[in-house]
């Protein structure tokens, strides 16, 4: 049955290219409001899922495609490249944090590789084909959705968490310059 769009999650559509750089003053803040930009995806994911053939599936195939291209890797790289190894030198002597951090690290490369196999059936679906096999196809999104979901909520209730409580505020302000260079912002200041 096609979906309405007034059936569809919120969704801010707000993406980086319109954050500004005082949006990583706190970096963490940052992080926290980018997991659930994730959650917004996840929904997203889960429209298409339930409604592969409705009629607007090549705008909501485009906007997954969107994310999964360019926000999501940016987001990985975040943590990855500056969050993860900052508090592994703030907090050496925390094991049980370095090893959920080698654990996410790991993970990154599953959403990556799954986020892969995913490109391909969408860019079909943005292009107004159905895909050859929708079944398999939503319960590879459905599984996609879960390990997003796991993932970010040890994030969100360990590490960022972890990351107020050993990063200075020297630490924070270098992070949110890391950040916003990323997304080519300059200072957040
Ligand atoms: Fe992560
Ligand atoms: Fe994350």
């Amino acid at each position: 049955m096609p979906v309405k769009t007034s059936d569809r999650p919120k969704n801010e559509k707000r993406n980086d290219d319109r954050a500004g750089p005082g949006d990583f003053r706190d970096p963490i803040a940052a992080i926290y409001r980018e997991h659930k930009r994730i959650s917004e995806f996840c929904g997203w994911l889960m429209v298409l899922a339930d409604n592969l053939d409705a009629d607007d599936s090549a705008q909501t195939a485009g906007l997954l495609l969107d994310y999964l291209e360019t926000g999501l890797p940016i987001h990985l790289a975040d943590e990855e490249e500056d969050l993860f190894p900052l508090l592994e030198r703030r907090a050496p002597s925390n094991k049980r944090l370095a090893l959920v951090l080698e654990l996410l690290v790991l993970e990154h490369r599953d959403d990556i590789e799954s986020g892969r196999g995913l490109l391909e059936p969408l860019r079909g679906i943005a292009a107004g084909k159905q895909p050859a096999d929708a079944d398999l196809l939503a319960h590879y999104m459905r599984t996609f959705r879960r390990l997003l979901q796991r993932h970010q909520a040890m994030e969100n209730d360990f590490v960022l968490p972890a990351a107020n409580q050993y990063l200075s505020a020297d630490d924070k302000a270098a992070l949110g310059r890391k950040m916003a260079a990323r997304r080519g912002l300059s200072s957040p200041g």
